[in-house]
């Protein structure tokens, strides 16, 4: 399997290697937004089901790439596959979001977690890896993904989505010994889940710290990126004489942008809070950066989006190492019309600025 790609434009800009246009793919690009995901749902029967069939899995990460000339395709799982293989019980309930039948409530609960084995608890998602490295055909290159160890333990302990983190902070001020626990069984399970799907074909990997912005200065990166950090030296680093770049994304982290960027990962991805021209400042001396489009953009108008994505790719400024993305997943409510123009922007308004 070491075909040689039709379109590594996202690869090189991850290495900040020159590039003719900014890549640009879409967080969260398969999903409910696309009428055909939906189908591919009803007949999958669930979000989990759709999940554990590599069949399905491969049809829903080329979704958006039949759609829109993406220059990445991402596997399509979720980051609580983790939890739900260390024996947490993962469900969804319509309307609410996810859930755990099993939430980390005590002491014992704790004491007993282990690192899941990759190679059977999940194997779906090494095999839909697999699989989609062979559908795309050396198309575009394959993102593979996990959550960080904080974002993990998050829904470990609150059992499910939360407004205030209430559970988890409780036990990381109270108890940060077990706190501690969650978070180093969960980096190796992270370590060998993100290395097994380097092994099975993914060519970059991203690692989503969807919450770490919750957190306070000490505690973020005590309890954050210090895991973060451990993973990001734990990759497996080069693949078939391929570099596999990484990038750490911290939703809020924009106050933490140098020590994100030294954890030694090789792009740093944005939220839409901070302008990536001062990110740029700061430490794309060092990193690429992907980022950071306001998803919301994507509710207005085509003209709209075409003025953001300029005031974006102007803010950046001349050269490679930025990879153009939204700063959050994108809403199921966004017209995939708009994704389009989006794309078509990207595409069309970065080439003077390489
Ligand atoms: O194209 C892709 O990017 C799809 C792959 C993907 C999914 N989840 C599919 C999904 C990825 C990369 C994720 C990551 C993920 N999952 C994160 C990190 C990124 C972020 O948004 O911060 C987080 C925090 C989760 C946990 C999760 N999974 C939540 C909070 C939810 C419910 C809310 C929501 O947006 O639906 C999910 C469910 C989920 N994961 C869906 C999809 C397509 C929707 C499920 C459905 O079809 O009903």
């Amino acid at each position: 399997m070491n075909f040689k790609l039709k379109n590594d434009t996202f690869l090189r800009a991850l290495l900040r290697q020159p590039t003719e246009y900014t890549p640009i793919w879409m967080m969260r690009q398969a999903g409910r937004y696309l009428p055909e995901y939906r189908e591919t749902r009803k007949q999958a029967g669930s979000f989990l089901g759709l999940c554990k069939n590599p069949d399905y899995a491969t049809e829903a990460t080329l979704q958006p790439l039949e759609r829109f000339p993406l220059d990445a395709a991402i596997l399509f799982s979720d980051i609580l596959t983790v939890p739900d293989a260390m024996g947490l019980g993962l469900y969804f309930s319509e309307g609410e979001g996810p859930k755990f039948k099993r939430p980390l409530r005590d002491a014992a609960a704790i004491k007993a977690l282990r690192v899941p084995d990759i190679g059977k608890d999940l194997r779906y998602v090494t095999d839909a890896v697999t699989q989609i490295r062979k559908a795309l055909n050396g198309s575009v290159p394959l993102i593979g993904f996990s959550g960080s160890p904080f974002t993990l333990s998050c829904y470990m302990v609150e059992g499910g989505g939360s407004d205030d983190y209430a559970k988890v902070k409780t036990l990381m001020y109270n108890e940060p010994k077990l706190m501690h626990h969650i978070l180093e069984v969960t980096t190796q399970a992270v370590i060998n889940y993100l290395n097994a799907q380097i092994e099975a074909g993914a060519q970059a990997v991203m690692i989503f710290d969807s919450w770490g912005g919750v957190l306070s200065h000490a505690a973020f990166h005590e309890f954050s990126l210090a895991y973060t950090h451990r993973i990001v030296e734990g990759l497996i680093k080069e693949k078939d004489g391929l570099k596999i770049p990484s990038i750490v994304f911290t939703k809020g982290g924009g106050l933490w942008l140098e020590s994100i960027a030294n954890t030694g990962c090789d792009a740093v991805g944005l939220d839409w809070n901070i302008d990536i021209g001062i990110a740029r400042q700061r430490i794309g001396n060092k990193v690429a950066l992907q980022g950071n489009m306001d998803p919301a953009v994507l509710f207005a108008s085509p003209d709209a989006i075409y003025k953001e994505v300029e005031h974006i790719l102007g803010s950046y400024g001349y050269g490679s190492g930025h990879v153009f993305n939204l700063g959050h997943g994108i809403s199921q409510h966004t017209d995939p019309e708009h994704a389009a123009a989006l794309v078509k922007a990207v595409h069309e308004l970065s080439r003077k600025y390489h």
